[in-house]
């Protein structure tokens, strides 16, 4: 499966989240669409927190326990009310870590970064009942219908906590720019009024761009081309328990096919705050459309 054009995971020797380790400044690392990978960098669970690995703690409804900001308001949890405390700070400080970690990693963003969800996923990726749109052990970049991003980045920090060997098995795949152009020709433009229709009716969170349209049609079609599945350009990575990872999520392919037990804090930037805003999904696929998608 693994192919030998693919090879975008770069791996760092951090030992530490805090200010003092010793990689920074990689801001064109992970704007060229690669994989920042930290093999040595584990979220270290107390004890006591460590009961929290396991389902059980999943309300049911939603796929991942989760922190919300700004209000930091924990959901898809049950327990009792000291449980769901502590659940809830051991998510809200690795909210902490990661964000710190993030600007010593990527100082260009500090007063640009936001903080979005930052969520715990107890549960197994294997076996997850799905529709071939939500399946995300197929090969995609992240793009989601009721939450348009107008362009704005998504940069997503991982790290597999699970405490008993098993890896978090991912699938990468081409460049953002390949990916694009695979697909490009087959695509539709948006329906005139349909985004202000989607908006009004609370489909969607905000009014797509055509942008939007864009990359949920990219997400739609790689998904969908089993052939592209099967036998794409990819590779193979295992992050093992004790791995941390930072990535693009907007702009790599990605799909997470095994492991359980994951940390994952999401971050928001506006593509005029990148270091290199050229290398963003907006622009390149702006250069490849010769027209603007605002
Ligand atoms: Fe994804």
């Amino acid at each position: 499966m693994a192919s030998p054009g693919v090879d975008i995971v770069r791996e760092f020797p951090d030992t530490t989240w805090a200010d003092d380790g010793p990689t920074r400044g990689v801001e064109s690392v992970v704007e060229d669409g690669l994989v920042l990978s930290f093999p040595q960098l584990p979220f270290t669970l107390s004890d006591d927190e460590r009961r929290f690995l396991d389902e059980r703690w999943a309300d049911g409804k939603a796929k991942n326990i989760s922190v919300r900001w700004p209000g930091g308001e924990l959901r898809g949890a049950a327990g009792s009310a000291a449980d769901l405390a502590a659940l809830r700070a051991m998510v809200v400080r690795y909210a902490e870590m990661s964000e710190a970690f993030a600007l010593r990693l990527f100082p260009h963003y500090r007063g640009t970064l936001r903080r979005g969800n930052t969520s715990f996923r107890p549960a197994q990726v294997a076996g997850r009942e799905t529709s071939w749109r939500k399946d995300d052990t197929r090969l995609h970049v992240d793009a989601f219908p009721s939450n348009p991003m107008r362009g704005t980045r998504l940069l997503r920090v991982f790290c597999n906590v699970n405490p008993s060997g098993v890896p978090r098995e991912w699938r990468v795949g081409e460049p953002f720019v390949e990916h694009a152009r695979r697909y490009l020709p087959s695509f539709t433009r948006p329906l005139p009024g349909s985004s202000w229709l989607m908006h009004r009716i609370g489909v969607t969170k905000r009014r797509r761009t055509e942008y939007d349209h864009v990359m949920l049609q990219l997400h739609d079609h790689a998904k969908a081309d089993l052939a592209f599945q099967r036998s794409g350009p990819q590779a193979r990575v295992d992050f093992a328990p004790g791995t941390t990872w930072v990535v693009y999520s907007d702009q790599v392919l990605h799909a997470a096919m095994g492991g359980q037990h994951m940390m994952e804090q999401t971050f928001m930037l506006d593509v005029e705050d990148q270091l290199f805003p050229e290398k963003s999904p907006l622009r390149t696929l702006e250069r490849l459309l010769h027209r603007p998608l605002r």
